[in-house]
């Protein structure tokens, strides 16, 4: 029988990331379009987060697009900025901004819209001294983009004469990335069925531990991310020592 309650053996990780995978086939095995996928998965998350923070969880980070995602069709990829815009929307027009939750968005923003853009300010803005659950949902984001990024505010900061070779350490590294402040990941949940970080948070899961489930993101409900909880309470995070 599945457990729908968190319980005293579970170990609540500090920080989970989901890669929100499978909206698309979801929509499809249904005979709908893949962006009514995407509404859907987009409830997912709503409901979702409220799960979250009741679990206690202190960090989530979501992939909700990627630098490789502009691919896409382009009705698919202008439902998708326009759920996020819904999204922050609903958030704003809550009595209390965004719950207790901090929101931050993580990605290269140079690309979005100015409307989509200005929203995420104000968001941000908004909730930055809340003080419960942090939620930060990546838009336009890539691993290696945002390595590179770093690589080149180091490259900069050098050239200035700001920063010597010696303090070009990991810490440096983690304070430029988009996920400064939070800290490294420790469960990351992929659904959908595939088993790849597909330029996810590449730095920051150096140590997660990994979570595959075939359960289509829109279909992914509290009991799921009970039962990824009580997987990585049982396992042994050992940091490279004994
Ligand atoms: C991957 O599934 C999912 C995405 C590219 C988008 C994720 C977005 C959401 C869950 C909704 C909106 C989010 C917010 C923040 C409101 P896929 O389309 O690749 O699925 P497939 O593998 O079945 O085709």
């Amino acid at each position: 029988m599945i457990n729908n309650t968190p319980h005293d053996n579970m170990i609540i990780p500090t920080h989970v990331a989901f890669i929100m995978d499978g909206n698309g086939r979801w929509a499809q095995k249904r005979g709908l379009k893949r962006t009514e996928g995407h509404k859907k998965g987009s409830e997912s998350l709503k409901q979702l987060i409220k799960d979250i923070n009741r679990l206690g969880i202190k960090y989530a980070t979501f992939y909700a697009f990627s630098t490789e995602n502009w691919k896409r069709p382009d009705d698919e990829v202008s439902t998708l900025m326009r759920l996020f815009e819904d999204y922050i929307d609903e958030l704003m027009a809550s009595a209390d901004k965004a719950g207790n939750s901090r929101i931050r968005f993580a990605g290269d923003r140079g690309r979005l819209s100015e409307s989509l853009k200005s929203k995420m300010a104000e968001c941000e803005e908004a909730s930055k001294d809340n003080t419960g659950l942090c939620v930060t949902i990546a838009v336009n984001y890539g691993g290696k983009d945002e390595l590179a990024h770093a690589a080149r505010e180091i490259a900069r900061l050098t050239n200035e004469g700001y920063l010597t070779l010696e303090k070009i350490t990991p810490e440096l590294i983690d304070s430029l990335l988009y996920t400064s402040g939070i800290p490294e990941v420790d469960l990351l949940i992929r659904t959908g069925g595939e088993q790849r970080l597909s330029n996810f948070l590449i730095w920051q899961s150096a140590y997660a531990e990994l979570y595959f489930t075939d359960t289509l993101w829109p279909d992914f409900k509290n009991k799921h991310l009970i039962l990824a909880i009580e997987e990585f309470s049982r396992r042994n995070r050992r940091f490279g020592g004994l």
